[in-house]
């Protein structure tokens, strides 16, 4: 028995059919999830264990190993379905473990299309790992549909996009590249939006994935990562990948990060509405050079974001000093509230500088084309009082323009 024929066993058959009606913020709370059948604890047990003690040889209760599946991980990954309206989903050790198992969909001779501006770990995954198992990439600007036409070829059989992409916000008009993608699978990275402010699959992805250590868990607390599927057929083949190559989430991870998407609503909300007054006050600020947020009017790709975004703009921006460089780095060691570290997407604000940090993998003519300057600062808006996070910003941009 699995945990979804114990819903309908203790009679919450009503509860669970009507999740569908519900909003979104609830959905968060209670899809997939109901009171321990045991102990009535409300809060989901975390299923600590190696193996299941089947009936008789074949006769189990829907888990048998936890490389396989196990109960909390499972509740993790049918509730992240439902939220990104997909037919179910896999939660992964890592970000990098979810895109790892999405690119093992490929086979050798295969051909994907990339955007030319995604998170760093992404491209150093093609070109260091699989081109030796004979994939190719192509990297594209993705905010160009047309080009993004013109790069497939009859071997392209993955379209992979990140939109807002890591650090330059940079969009995707992710139904303009449903319409062009032909027989190819197009694959979001939505870990900067989450569900909660854009919907892949409502736009036409076939699969989208997240780096759930960032927004979805949303407390610098788990690394885990997680694929949804639009078919059925995605996510067996998915499934089949996760369970030949060992890629799974941890009971207690996945237990974490249930918790954390319980708020992921209230907590995208505060975070848009810090992110969009910081990019105000640093667009006003005579010493900062140019600020990229997709909320701002001066966001070169705004009308994307109106469109494609639900309910705000998300909690990044990046911004670039007077002085490039030199003032960019003194930035980085002079703020005092916010920290400077690799994350992003968490209830503290974080800074980080790409060019040393996400994106030194890539090299410096792959990273100025895409736009990653050496004087880039990605800044990661918390939930701190607003205020707190302005003064400290200002003082850290007079010691390190003065
Ligand atoms: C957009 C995006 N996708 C994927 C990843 C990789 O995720 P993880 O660090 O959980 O492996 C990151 C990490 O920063 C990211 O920013």
């Amino acid at each position: 028995m699995n945990l979804t024929e114990q819903t309908v066993d203790k009679g919450t058959t009503k509860k669970k059919d009507s999740i569908s009606e519900t909003g979104f913020a609830t959905k968060a709370i209670h899809a997939a999830q109901v009171p321990d059948p045991t102990t009535g604890a409300i809060s989901l047990p975390i299923y600590q264990t190696t193996t299941y003690v089947q009936q008789a040889v074949g006769v189990n209760k829907g888990f048998t190993y936890s490389r396989s599946g196990n109960p909390t991980v499972q509740v993790l990954e049918e509730n992240l379905g439902i939220l990104e309206k997909g037919v179910g989903g896999a939660c992964f050790g890592t970000g990098m473990a979810a895109i790892s198992a999405a690119f093992a969909l490929l086979s050798q001779g295969d051909h994907a299309i990339i955007s030319n501006v995604v998170y760093g770990g992404t491209p150093r995954l093609c070109n260091m790992i699989l081109s030796r198992y004979g994939i190719k990439f192509s990297y594209v600007d993705s905010g160009d549909a047309e080009a993004v036409r013109n790069a497939i070829r009859k071997e392209t059989k993955m379209i992979f996009v990140e939109t807002p992409a890591n650090p330059t916000l940079k969009l995707t008009d992710i139904k303009a590249i449903s319409e062009v993608k032909g027989e190819a699978k197009l694959v979001v990275d939505n870990t900067f939006l989450t569900p909660a402010l854009q919907v892949p699959i409502d736009l036409g992805a076939d699969i989208t994935l997240h780096s759930t250590t960032k927004f979805i868990e949303g407390h610098n607390t788990t690394v885990g990562g997680a694929i949804i599927t639009k078919t059925k057929k995605d996510l067996d083949d998915i499934k089949y990948i996760q369970n030949a190559m060992g890629l799974i989430q941890s009971p207690f991870n996945a237990w974490l990060t249930i918790r954390g998407l319980k708020t992921l609503e209230v907590r995208m909300k505060k975070h848009c509405e810090n992110a969009q007054i910081i990019a105000e006050y640093l667009e006003g600020h005579p010493k900062v050079t140019k600020v990229l947020y997709p909320g701002l009017d001066s966001f070169p790709q705004a009308s994307i974001a109106r469109r494609q975004h639900l309910r705000g703009h998300g909690g990044l921006l990046a911004f670039e000093l007077k002085g490039g460089v030199k003032s960019g780095l003194k930035f980085a060691s002079s703020i005092s509230l916010i920290s400077l570290a690799e994350n992003l997407g968490a209830v503290e604000s974080m800074v980080t500088h790409p060019a040393t940090m996400t994106h030194a993998a890539m090299s410096k003519k792959a990273r100025l084309e895409a736009g990653i300057t050496d004087g880039l600062i990605r800044l990661s808006v918390g939930l701190e009082d607003v205020d707190d996070l302005i003064f400290d910003l200002d003082q850290a941009i007079k010691k390190s323009t003065s």
